[in-house]
């Protein structure tokens, strides 16, 4: 009987120096998340703060839910849209919230989240161009050998590919705002945006209008879902339970109009009143 009560406690004093120096596998109390900071209102820099509170926007207010929900330390991976979606893959993240329209080759290489609503972001795809051009393009074919901005492994992109003319020249973009920046300086005509992202940067650059044209898009990829490593299961089924709580309570909706007014759009710009307070029409 001694015998056995003290192997019982050699025991007890190998697993319990095991865990203290670490060697047992012990749970991470962090969630990590990837996002590309450079699509307003869905997620972006406010460049007043540093660390991780810089980072702000509608997946941001999700992303902080989430970890919130599930007890954990939300830590923001700040990545470009193409690392987000490998870092996803190689599980070096938890998952990535960064606007994502779910596509074919998202379905087939991630687990997909149950979507989730952001206002208007996505419900238009556009082109944007510089102000002087604004109106002018009504069809696809009106970008017949123009150079077409998009960023890299988005829907954007795939939608040139898919619905411009063979000669208009499609550029890829790790980062929207460096095209942006193309745009301005005229080393190409037109960049590919999601609507309320171009609302975001007409906003906030002078001499950016929409073109007056608009993608064909299947109403699929008017939502949003959260990007997570193929066969996570259980943490895809955790994380719809939490979707499904936001939604009930009417966090969305909130989120959005937060996000909007952080990005500096004024969904009453388009709006001017007379003295009366009367709309003036036109
Ligand atoms: N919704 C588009 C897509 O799924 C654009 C998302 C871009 N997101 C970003 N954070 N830059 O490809």
């Amino acid at each position: 009987m001694k015998k056995v009560i003290s192997l019982l406690a050699a025991l007890i004093m190998v697993v319990s120096i095991f865990s203290l120096t670490g060697c047992a596998k012990k749970e991470s109390n962090q969630l990590t998340v990837a996002l590309s900071p450079d699509f307003a209102p869905m997620e972006f820099v406010d460049t007043s703060k540093s660390g991780q509170d810089q980072y702000i926007g509608f997946d941001v207010s999700l992303a902080k839910f989430i970890a919130e929900e599930m007890g954990k330390e939300l830590v923001i991976k700040p990545m470009s849209f193409d690392a987000c979606q490998a870092a996803v893959q190689s599980g070096s993240v938890d998952m990535s919230i960064s606007g994502y329209s779910v596509t074919e080759e998202r379905a087939a290489n991630y687990n997909l989240s149950d979507y989730y609503y952001a206002g208007d972001n996505e419900t238009e795809q556009v082109i944007i161009v510089l102000a002087e051009n604004g109106g002018k393009y009504s069809s696809a074919d009106d970008f017949s050998g123009l150079v077409v901005g998009a960023q890299t492994a988005s829907l954007q992109m795939n939608l040139c590919n898919e619905q411009l003319p063979e000669d208009a020249e499609i550029k890829e973009f790790g980062d929207i705002g460096t095209a942006v920046e193309a745009l301005r300086a005229g080393n190409i005509d037109a960049l590919a945006v999601a609507k309320g992202n171009g609302d975001a940067i007409i906003a906030n650059n002078d001499g950016i209008a929409m073109s007056g044209f608009e993608f064909d898009v299947s109403e699929e990829a008017e939502n949003n879902v959260i990007l997570l490593k193929k066969g996570d299961d259980e943490l895809t089924a955790k994380v719809n339970e939490i979707l499904a709580k936001a939604y009930e309570n009417g966090y969305y909706g909130e989120w959005y109009d937060e996000a909007q007014e952080l990005a500096g759009i004024d969904t009453a710009a388009d709006v001017s009143y007379d003295e009366d307070g009367n709309v003036i029409e036109g």
